[in-house]
């Protein structure tokens, strides 16, 4: 599903933040990427989630070289097939639950009523059903990210991206979350998280460290 080959990402052409790494993902693994603070993990989630662009080297998506695409293309693939998952949340404060779901669909152009059948599945799926109109300040931290991870997959990705989904989070709901990324793992979902958190990367299947923008071995 991924190949990268000697993907790098200097920024201001100055700082060297990832340094030119290779690895593959198949599709339907779940992958952890650790390090320390500051060695590019979330520069690289960048690049996996087409919210930036490398310095040099490739990005396979699906087959597609997608490296060099142009904004407007790379916005279009990023809506059809990568679900991105914030430690902040980032969900508009004024929207509901049920509203803020939504949005990804308006802007691909979903017609509404199908909108909002798939956003009460979505919310029901993460298990916030009874609070579908409760907007985020009415809500727990816990269920700030299952409503983000509903977000997220609302134009059902290929992909599911989440960098520190649980930084923010009591060891209860990081729990809690953490078994929801798998349980979407299991019902066949690729997805990739970066954590600092030992108890969460032993989720995944598989570990990717990097330290000062290099894979460890
Ligand atoms: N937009 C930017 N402009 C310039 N430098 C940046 C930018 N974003 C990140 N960096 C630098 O690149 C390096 C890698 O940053 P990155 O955010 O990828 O680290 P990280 O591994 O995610 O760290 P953390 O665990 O603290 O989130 C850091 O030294 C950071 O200061
Ligand atoms: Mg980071």
């Amino acid at each position: 599903m991924i190949r990268c080959r000697r993907l790098a990402r200097t920024y201001d052409n100055a700082y060297p933040a990832l340094k030119g790494v290779d690895f593959k993902i198949a599709p339907g693994e779940f992958v952890a990427i650790m390090g320390p603070s500051g060695c590019g993990k979330s520069t690289l989630l960048n690049l996996l989630g087409l919210l930036d662009r490398p310095t040099s080297g490739d990005y396979f998506l699906n087959d597609q070289d997608v490296s060099r695409l142009a904004d407007r293309e790379r916005t279009r693939k990023r809506r059809e097939h990568i679900g991105f998952v914030f430690q902040a949340f980032n969900l508009l404060p004024r929207l509901s639950a049920l509203e803020n779901v939504c949005l990804p669909m308006t802007y691909a152009g979903v017609p509404a009523s199908q909108r909002l059948a798939r956003a009460q599945e979505l919310l029901s799926r993460v298990g916030l059903g009874p609070k579908f109109r409760h907007t985020p300040v009415e809500l727990s931290g816990g269920e700030r990210q299952r409503v983000g991870i509903a977000r997220a997959l609302a134009n059902r990705p290929s992909l599911l991206l989440a960098d520190e989904p649980t930084g923010n989070l009591d060891s209860t709901s990081s729990g809690e979350i953490v078994s929801l990324f798998k349980d979407l793992n299991q019902d066949g979902m690729t997805v990739i998280l970066v954590t600092h958190d030992p108890s969460i990367s032993a989720a995944a299947e598989r570990i990717l460290r990097l330290k000062d923008g290099e894979l460890a071995p």
